[in-house]
Parts: structure tokens; C-alpha cells; sequence
């Protein structure tokens, strides 16, 4: 039997309801913060993510799915939201626009890595970006936007960890600090690190092999060679976040695998996911429209993944609930056709009255209805039989309390709505 390729998955109800509730929450909270969505396409030509995403890092060199169209173009897969975001800004007119513009944009991602618990080959992310500020407020409102929907999912205890990997002229300084410091210790570095030493220097900080690890210990701190632009961003960012009681733990070898950031570097990590414990990545990238042809216009924002949120939430102390129950489950059963049609024509009228409503298309018996009405969890049924019709009533039964009674059908609709809301819909 053909399965489902790996690292890919499907979402299933009740699942799926759990999905749409942590989208909409994303759109409540990107609409209070006054974000506005945009949708790009979900393959792009390859050279976007290697000018931007970078040529030497993990993502373009091992992780895309790229491929050549039936005219030869070499496309990709997306494995992330910011290049394409910048790309539709200048694509359409909008560095010429008013800024800052801020966007928020929600849809799968690929990337071909090992699967395991929490990283997959498709993933779903939530990201913002802010685009024409370069000031330091906007770092906090980004990292406050992603907190709160970490609270507002019920998530407690994440943990935000931050790092400034300064602009290019004061990087250069510090990379050459640090091939220097690593060179002697080359023989500790993977095969991968010993490789990009020289060309990327930054990686090692970054990588999780126990050799690399041993290496960077003591190595030169990129905040302590920031230039002085760049430190007062990091001072005045970090004096924000503290006026507004936010805590933070600095972290020197915090570098993200994405070659397109500037100065603020930040992670939002829930510790009890384990290994793939990092919910959220962004950080400042105020060369990357520059670097796709447009004028300087500075850039911050992150990318949330949702199947952690999701297993975040799974685990935490307030999980999402599916949502399965039903308000009303009509049982329409007589001797002749026009009652399954009346009670047809019931059912509709209590959708169209915005109730959540079930029937059975299979007639089966009585019981076997009541049976599914109580699997559904169906707060109320209404039962239409041949005596109901013929005393032109509806018999409304409380699945949860037992209690039924006979109720008018002019009146049925009005009925069920005000007990369904009394039951705290
Ligand atoms: P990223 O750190 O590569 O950043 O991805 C952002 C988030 O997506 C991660 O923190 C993680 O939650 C989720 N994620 C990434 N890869 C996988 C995977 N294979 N399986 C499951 N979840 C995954 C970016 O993509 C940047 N574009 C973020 C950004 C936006 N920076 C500035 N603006």
C-alpha cells in the first residue's frame, strides 16, 4: 500500500480542529498587532534562497528540494518564508511604499532533513516580518508578538535567548578572531565544520557535534566585538525588553543557520520538547533587499513552527481541545417519506440558525440513532417521528440531563438555539 512520503504526514479530524484553532488564534494576534497576511507561492526559483538563505549553509547546500522544470529552470521548493516575502515587496512596488510594512504570513515549508520527533521534510510555519524599521523597537515588538501567542496557546515556561551577530564590517574583525581561535583545535571539528572553517566560520558556533562543542568553549564572544552602531542597537533592544519585564538569557553562540542576519539573533524554546525544543527563530536581516536588488531597507521578524506549537501545547497544562461535539442530532423516523423530509428541512433550518447539526442519511433504527447522537456528543436530539408530525410538534430530548419535552415546530428553532446557548455555547 502507498504511504504517505517520509518526514511528510496528514493532519486527521480531530486534529484538524485543533490546527484551525491555533491558526485563528495566530491571525486574532497578528490582526491586534496590526500585521497584514501575505501569500506567496510555495516554490520559487532556486537562486532566491542561495543569494539570501546563503550558498554555504546547511538549508541550500543539503535541505532543498530543488528541481528543474519541463522548460530546465531550476526551482525550489520553499524551506522558508523570508526570501519570498522580500521578493514579492519588491516585486511589487512596495520599497517605493509607505513603511515600515508589516506582514504575517502562515503555509508549508521543506526541507529535507533527517525526521525525528518535531522536525519534518514538510513543516508548517507562522512568521512575520517587519519590513523599513530598523529601530530596535521593532526586535521587541516581534519577540513580544511571538511570546504572547505562546501564552495565549496556554504555553508556560518558554525561554528567550538572544545574541547580536553585528553587520558585515564588524563580523568580518570577529571571524577572522575566530577562525584563529579554532584553527589549532581544527582536529576536535566534524568533517562538515572542518570544511566551512575558513568560508563560514559562524556555523561551528552553531553545531551540535560533541567535538565542535568541546572547541568554541572560550572562543571570542561576537558581543564583544560588535562596532558601534551595532552595539547601541543591542543596548538600547536589551533595555527595552527589560523596561517592559521581559527576561532573556544571552547566548553567545546563538548564530542561526540562515545567512541573511543581522545584529539581533533570537530563539523562543520550550525545554520540554526535547531535542527539536525551539518553537520560534528570527532575527534582523537588514541586508537582504539590498542583497535581491532593492534599495537598504532593513528587515526583522521569525518563523514559528506550528507542529511544535502543536506538541508544545499537547504536552503543556492547558492542551488545545478538539472540537467534535455537536449542538443538535435530528432523528427523523416514520412510516411515511414526508417525515425524513420534514426532519431534513429541520435540519437546515437549524444550520441556517448557526447550530452545529447532525442527521443520519442512513435512516438506521432509533436506537442506533440515539447511539450516534450520544458518540457525536450531540448536546440536544430532536426526534421527529409519524404522532410528532401528525401533533405538528418536535420532541426535544437533553442528552446530558435525560430530560425531554414536546415543543411546537413554529417555535423548535428558537427553542434549541436559547438551550444550546444556556449550555454555555
Ligand atoms: P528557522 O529557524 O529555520 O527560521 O525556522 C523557524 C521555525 O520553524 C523553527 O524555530 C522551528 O520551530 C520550525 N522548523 C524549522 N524547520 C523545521 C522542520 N524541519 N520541522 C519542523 N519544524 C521546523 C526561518 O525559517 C526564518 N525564515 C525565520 C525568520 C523570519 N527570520 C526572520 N524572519
Amino acid at each position: 500500500m502507498l504511504k504517505a512520503p517520509r518526514g511528510t504526514s496528514d493532519t486527521l479530524p480531530p486534529d484538524t480542529s485543533k490546527w484551525a484553532y491555533i491558526e485563528g488564534v495566530m491571525r486574532q494576534v497578528s490582526r491586534r498587532f496590526n500585521f497584514e497576511e501575505i501569500r506567496t507561492p510555495t516554490f520559487e526559483h532556486l537562486e532566491l534562497f542561495a543569494r539570501t538563505v546563503g550558498e554555504t549553509t546547511d538549508i541550500v547546500e543539503k535541505e532543498m528540494y530543488s528541481f528543474k522544470d519541463k522548460t530546465g529552470r531550476d526551482l525550489a521548493l520553499r524551506p522558508e518564508g523570508t526570501a519570498p516575502v522580500a521578493r514579492a515587496f519588491l516585486e511589487h512596488g512596495m520599497a517605493s511604499g509607505p513603511l515600515p510594512r508589516k506582514f504575517f504570513y502562515m503555509g508549508p515549508m521543506f526541507r529535507y532533513e533527517k525526521p525525528q520527533a518535531g522536525r519534518y521534510r514538510e513543516h508548517r510555519q507562522f512568521g512575520v516580518e517587519i519590513l523599513g524599521s530598523a529601530s530596535p523597537y521593532s526586535d521587541v515588538e516581534v519577540i513580544v508578538l511571538a511570546m504572547e501567542l505562546a501564552a495565549e496557546l496556554g504555553l508556560t515556561g518558554t525561554t528567550l535567548h538572544l545574541n547580536s551577530i553585528g553587520c558585515p564590517s564588524c563580523r568580518s574583525g570577529y571571524k577572522a578572531k575566530l577562525i584563529e581561535y579554532l584553527r589549532p583545535k581544527t582536529d576536535l571539528l566534524c568533517e562538515d565544520c572542518k570544511s566551512r572553517l575558513e568560508r563560514n566560520p559562524l556555523r561551528v558556533l552553531d553545531c551540535k557535534q560533541e567535538g565542535c562543542r568541546s572547541a568554541i568553549v572560550g572562543a571570542p564572544s561576537m558581543l564583544d566585538h560588535l562596532c558601534p552602531d551595532c552595539k547601541a542597537h543591542w543596548d538600547q533592544m536589551t533595555r527595552i525588553l527589560a523596561s517592559q519585564g521581559i527576561s532573556f538569557e544571552v547566548d553567545s553562540a546563538l548564530v542561526r543557520g540562515l545567512d541573511y542576519y543581522t545584529r539581533t539573533v533570537f530563539e523562543l524554546k520550550w525545554p520540554p520538547l526535547g531535542a527539536q525544543n525551539t518553537l520560534v527563530g528570527g532575527g534582523r536581516y537588514d541586508g537582504l533587499i539590498a542583497e535581491l536588488g532593492g534599495p537598504p531597507i532593513p528587515g526583522v521578524g521569525f518563523g514559528m513552527g506550528i507542529e511544535r506549537m502543536l506538541l508544545a501545547t499537547d504536552k503543556g497544562s492547558k492542551p488545545i481541545q478538539a472540537e467534535t461535539a455537536i449542538d443538535v442530532f435530528v432523528i427523523g423516523l416514520g412510516t411515511d417519506q414526508t417525515v425524513g423530509e420534514k426532519a431534513f428541512g429541520l435540519v437546515r433550518d437549524l444550520r441556517r440558525a448557526g447550530l452545529c447539526c447532525e442527521f443520519d442519511p442512513l435512516q438506521r433504527s432509533m436506537k442506533a440513532q440515539m447511539r450516534q447522537a450520544d458518540r457525536m456528543n450531540a448536546k440536544f436530539a430532536a426526534i421527529l417521528g409519524d404522532d410528532e408530525v401528525a401533533r405538528g410538534v418536535v420532541t426535544i430530548r437533553s442528552m446530558s440531563e435525560g430530560w425531554q419535552k414536546s415543543v411546537d415546530e413554529s417555535s423548535v428553532v428558537n427553542v434549541l438555539r436559547e438551550e444550546v446557548t444556556g449550555c454555555g455555547k
